[in-house]
């Protein structure tokens, strides 16, 4: 149990917002773990940098968010997508156990970056994989977890032991949607993007039983990882491309769409979300 709160419960949605990035100068498509990863196309890295940069500066200058920032390590080229170091409730880390060999190198490094700055590691048996807030997004109160491909469904025990929230899970259905917030994204307490092609009945009914206002999106906007969006307070921040009647939508309700050109993180299946994992100051 998360010792830090008195009555066992950690508040939400986390008091004051920081970011955590890691450069992208070791990234690069070294294996094949997801179906948009292909070794033969590979990443340009200087245009790599800049993407990553102007998604930084966007956060740090425009919208004036703290970023902290891990240090990159050779070898692992998928350090880069921060969202699947854990989960952070308050001062405790939910730390991944990555499916994939190839990602299990980062979880030492995730795990050393908090413990040295006093967090709370909180490790779950090996055998249960689990891959943080890529799979994790909260709605208002309740965690909606999504699991098949990376995660597995028994997590949700382990979390709702720790965390004493309402957890849904939610089973995802299409490879190329393999991680929860490849098409699912929290705007705000109330409503959500969500593609419903990546969920089975089940989760359509979860979905639209649990979230008062839940917004779909085409296959082309899903495509573009429209749900990879980083929401930060009514800024939504996405890869290029975004659909008009998306657009019309999100501004209708009051966001400010910022547009950038992500297409290098998509030849490993991120984007925007996956870059930045979510952390107190
Ligand atoms: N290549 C990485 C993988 O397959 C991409 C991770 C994207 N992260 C995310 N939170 N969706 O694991």
């Amino acid at each position: 149990m998360i010792s830090n709160y008195p009555d066992g419960k950690p508040a939400m949605p986390l008091p004051s917002l920081a970011l955590l990035m890691c450069r992208p100068s070791h990234y690069t498509v070294a294996y094949e773990i997801n179906p948009w990863m292909k070794v033969t196309r590979q990443v340009h890295q200087p245009v790599a940098a800049r993407q990553w940069q102007a998604l930084y500066d966007l956060l740090t200058r425009s919208l004036r968010v703290p970023v902290r920032l891990l240090r990159p390590v050779k070898g692992l080229p998928d350090l880069v997508f921060t969202a699947n170091a854990g989960l952070l409730v308050g001062k405790a880390f939910i730390r991944t156990n990555f499916r994939h060999p190839e990602r299990q190198g980062e979880e030492v490094i995730f795990e050393r970056y908090f413990r040295r700055r006093g967090y709370r590691v909180v490790t779950l048996p090996r055998q249960f994989n689990f891959e943080g807030e890529g799979d994790a997004l909260w709605v208002g109160d309740t965690l909606f977890l999504g699991f098949r491909f990376r995660t597995d469904a028994t997590v949700h025990e382990h979390l709702s032991k720790i965390l004493h929230r309402r957890i849904l899970p939610l089973e995802l259905v299409d490879k190329r949607f393999y991680h929860l917030d490849t098409c699912f994204c929290p705007l705000d307490a109330t409503s959500v993007l969500w593609y419903p092609g990546a969920f089975d009945r089940y989760g359509w009914k979860a979905i639209e039983t649990h979230v008062p206002d839940p917004v779909p999106v085409s296959t082309a906007d899903a495509l573009r990882f429209c749900c990879n969006a980083l929401v930060i307070d009514r800024a939504v921040i996405l890869h290029g491309g975004v659909s008009k009647p998306l657009r019309k939508e999100l501004e209708r309700r009051g966001f400010d769409l910022y547009e950038l050109d992500l297409s290098e993180f998509l030849k490993a299946g991120g984007s925007a979300k996956c870059l930045v994992l979510r952390m107190t100051r």
